[in-house]
C-alpha cells in the first residue's frame, strides 16, 4: 500500500505531534510534489489545464470527512490562528457594538490572544470559564451567560490536558439562546472522528499540519451561517473582477489571494490516509501508544503526571529536581526523544495544574510504535534518576 512505506531507519523518537505531526505520510509527500510538478490550477484563478482542482477537491474531502457542507462553507486559511483571528474579529464586526463573550481556561492563546486584544480595545467584555476534571461543563458556561453574551470561543480538545469536551450539549443550548459557537478543532481533528452535521455551531476551525497530516501553513474552518460574520480581508479572487467590492459568494467571501496550493494538496493526502487507514484504526493505535506510556510513566519515582485519563494521544508530566526546559534538551540530545517543554500556548491551564510553571509534554501520532514508548520512558526514567540523585547529593 502506498502509504505504508515510511522512514523506519531513523533515529528520532518525536514525541511532539500535537504541536505539528512527523514523519507525513509518503501519500502526502507526494501530492505535494504532483501538485508542484504540474502547472497549478483552480478554474477562474489559475490554468493548469490538466491538473487537479486541489481547492474543489479538497473542500470535497472535507466535507465528506466532517459530515458537513456544502463544501464551499469550507475555508481555506493559513492555520488554526489564522482561522480563529477571522472568525473571531469577523464575529465583532458584524455585531458592531460592545457585548459580552465567554472562554474557557483550557484554550490556546490562539483563542485568548484575539480575545484579550478585543476586550483591551473595548469591543468585548469577556468572561473566563474555568474546567473540572478537566473539562468545561455546559453547566459552567450557563453560569458565565448574561443577556449580553453573543459568543463562545471554545477549544474542542485540550493540547496541554488531551481531554475532548461534549460540543454538542453546548452548541445546542447556544443556537437556542441565539448565542454565536465557535469551536477550535485543531487537536481533535484527525485524532477523533468529528461528525458535524447534527451539530448546530457557528463555525468549526482545523489545522493542516497537526492530525490531519498535512504541511504547515494550512488550515480552514466551517461555517454554516456565513452571514454571521463579517470578512475582515478583500483582494483578488480570480472572480467578478470589473467590482472593487469583495464578492459575496461562497468560498471565494472569505477568501483573497492565491491559495496555498501545495498545502491545500497535502490536506487532500492526509484526509485521504485517514480515510485509507480508517478512523478508528488510527484511534486504537493512538489510545494504545498513549495508554502504555502512562502505564510506564505511573509509578515512576519523581514524576508528576497530569493527565492520567486523556482522550486524546497528549501526557503532561513534571520531573520532579530538574527544570522542564532542561529536561527536554537532555530528552532531545542525549536519546533522541523530542518532547515539548514550557506553557504550550496555553498560559491558564498551567496556572491552574502547575502553578504557571510549564510541563513536558509528550504527544503521539500513528506512526509512533510501542518500542519507541519503551525507549522514551527508559529515558524519562534515566532522567528522573538523575534530577533524585543531584536533589540527595545537594
Ligand atoms: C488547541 C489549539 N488551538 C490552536 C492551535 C493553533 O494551531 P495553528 O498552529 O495551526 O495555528 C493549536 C496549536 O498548537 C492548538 O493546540
Amino acid at each position: 500500500m502506498e502509504y505504508a512505506q515510511q522512514d523506519t531507519q531513523s533515529p528520532l523518537i518525536y514525541l511532539n505531534n500535537a504541536a505539528t505531526t512527523w514523519p507525513k505520510p509518503v501519500g502526502v509527500l507526494e501530492e505535494v510534489a504532483d501538485c508542484l510538478r504540474l502547472p497549478l490550477y483552480e478554474p477562474g484563478r489559475t490554468t493548469g489545464d490538466g491538473s487537479t482542482d486541489y481547492p474543489s477537491a479538497a473542500r470535497e474531502a472535507l466535507s465528506a470527512f466532517f459530515h458537513a457542507g456544502p463544501p464551499e462553507h469550507f475555508i481555506f486559511t493559513q492555520n488554526a490562528t489564522d482561522s480563529l483571528n477571522l472568525l473571531i474579529h469577523g464575529f465583532v464586526k458584524k455585531i458592531h457594538v460592545p457585548f459580552h463573550a465567554i472562554t474557557t481556561e483550557l484554550e490556546h492563546n490562539s483563542v485568548l490572544r484575539p480575545l484579550t486584544a478585543l476586550e483591551q480595545g473595548g469591543a468585548i467584555t469577556l468572561s473566563v470559564v474555568p474546567f473540572t476534571d478537566n473539562t468545561v461543563s455546559l453547566a459552567a458556561i450557563k453560569k458565565a451567560i448574561c443577556p449580553e453574551t453573543r459568543l463562545v470561543v471554545m477549544t474542542h480538545g485540550s493540547n496541554v490536558l488531551g481531554s475532548v469536551q461534549d460540543i454538542r450539549p453546548i452548541a445546542e443550548y447556544l443556537h437556542t439562546n441565539d448565542i454565536f459557537f465557535i469551536v477550535d478543532g485543531a487537536q481533535t481533528s484527525g485524532h477523533i472522528r468529528v461528525e458535524l452535521s447534527d451539530i448546530p455551531i457557528g463555525a468549526f476551525v482545523f489545522t493542516g499540519h497537526k492530525a490531519l497530516f498535512g504541511i504547515p501553513g494550512i488550515g480552514g474552518f466551517f461555517i454554516p451561517d456565513p452571514d454571521a460574520v463579517a470578512i475582515i480581508r478583500q483582494g483578488g479572487t480570480g472572480t467578478d473582477s470589473r467590482t472593487l467590492t469583495h464578492p459575496f459568494e461562497m468560498p471565494m467571501r472569505f477568501e483573497a489571494g492565491t491559495h496555498n496550493y501545495p498545502g491545500i494538496a497535502s490536506l487532500y493526502a492526509g484526509i485521504r490516509f485517514i480515510i485509507t487507514t480508517g478512523q478508528e484504526a488510527i484511534e486504537r493505535k493512538n489510545t494504545n501508544l498513549t495508554r502504555s506510556f502512562i502505564r510506564e510513566l505511573k509509578g515512576m519515582r519523581g514524576i508528576t503526571l497530569y493527565n492520567e485519563n486523556p482522550d486524546l494521544p497528549v501526557v503532561s508530566f513534571d520531573i520532579t529536581g530538574i527544570d522542564n526546559n532542561e529536561a527536554g534538551f537532555i530528552l532531545a540530545r542525549a536519546y533522541n526523544v523530542i518532547t515539548r517543554t514550557g506553557l504550550h500556548c496555553a498560559p491558564l491551564v498551567h496556572e491552574r495544574i502547575d502553578s504557571g510553571k510549564g510541563c513536558i509534554r509528550a504527544s503521539f501520532s500513528f506512526f509512533n510504535t510501542i518500542e519507541q514508548i519503551e525507549m522514551a520512558a527508559h529515558a524519562i526514567r534515566e532522567v528522573a534518576l538523575s534530577a533524585d540523585t543531584q536533589i540527595r547529593t545537594d
